[in-house]
């Protein structure tokens, strides 16, 4: 894990919006860190998974893949999310977990950077930490105590609505405020890991109060021209 468990973020997008996908669909997980979540969505969907992360680099990832079984349906890549390199139309789905808000907080962003590359039908299932609705607007004054200058990043579930925005390929979008919160920390904050440690003593203070976990789902439209 390297924050808030991201197996139950994972499980809570999928209970809600199943995806029905065969060996010959391609799914990107973005931002996929050791990739975890790209080895439970390889064995979950039966799909081909592209793993792909800036920090943690391919090599490593595919070490791990290797060892978990899932080397030969589970492709590392390490690129920024800013900058990608797939086909047009050439995935079914994009799957993004805890890391949507270090890259995708500009309007525009998933229409320009991602949606080329999503094919018709295709489906976007993103949990990413945020704040809760009634703070929106005040991160920095309420969670610079605990992230310092990366307090921006947290934005409300209607925020991220607004900041997807609309295209003439996106049949549907919500965002939510998940239910698996609690757990997913709790589970996290257990372990004895150094970031975990250092989260816990802002838990009671910043975390639970103010912050949620925000659920994204767009779902595109069938037969696009464009
Ligand atoms: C908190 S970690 C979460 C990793 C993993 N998804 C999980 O839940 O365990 C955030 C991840 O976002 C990735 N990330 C941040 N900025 C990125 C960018 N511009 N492009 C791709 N990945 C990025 C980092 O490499 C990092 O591994």
């Amino acid at each position: 894990m390297m924050g808030p468990n991201s197996v139950r973020v994972l499980a809570e997008l999928f209970d809600r919006h199943p995806l029905q996908l065969t060996a010959n669909d391609q799914i990107l997980d973005l931002g996929c860190g050791t990739g975890l979540t790209s080895h439970i969505i390889a064995k979950e969907t039966g799909a081909k998974v592209y793993a792909n992360d800036l920090w943690i680099p391919a090599n490593e990832n595919k070490k791990r893949f290797a060892q978990w079984g899932s080397g030969e349906q589970v492709i590392p890549v390490c690129e920024d999310a800013k900058d990608l390199h797939f086909e047009k139309k050439q995935l079914s789905a994009l799957i993004s977990i805890d890391s949507y808000h270090y890259f995708a907080g500009q309007e525009g962003f998933f229409q320009e950077k991602l949606l080329p590359f999503m094919k018709d039908k295709g489906v976007v299932l993103i949990g990413i930490p945020g704040l809760k609705d009634e703070y929106e607007g005040r991160a920095k004054e309420l969670l610079s105590g605990w992230l310092g200058e990366d307090a921006y990043m947290f934005k409300s579930q209607g925020r991220w609505r607004a900041l997807i925005g609309s295209h003439d390929r996106i049949e549907q979008a919500e965002t939510w405020e998940m239910d698996c919160f609690q757990k997913a920390w709790s589970e996290w904050l257990a372990t004895n890991n150094e970031f975990a440690r250092g989260d816990r003593q802002y838990f009671e203070t910043i975390i639970k109060p103010y912050t949620c976990f925000v659920g994204i789902y767009i779902k595109l439209k069938p037969n696009s021209i464009l």
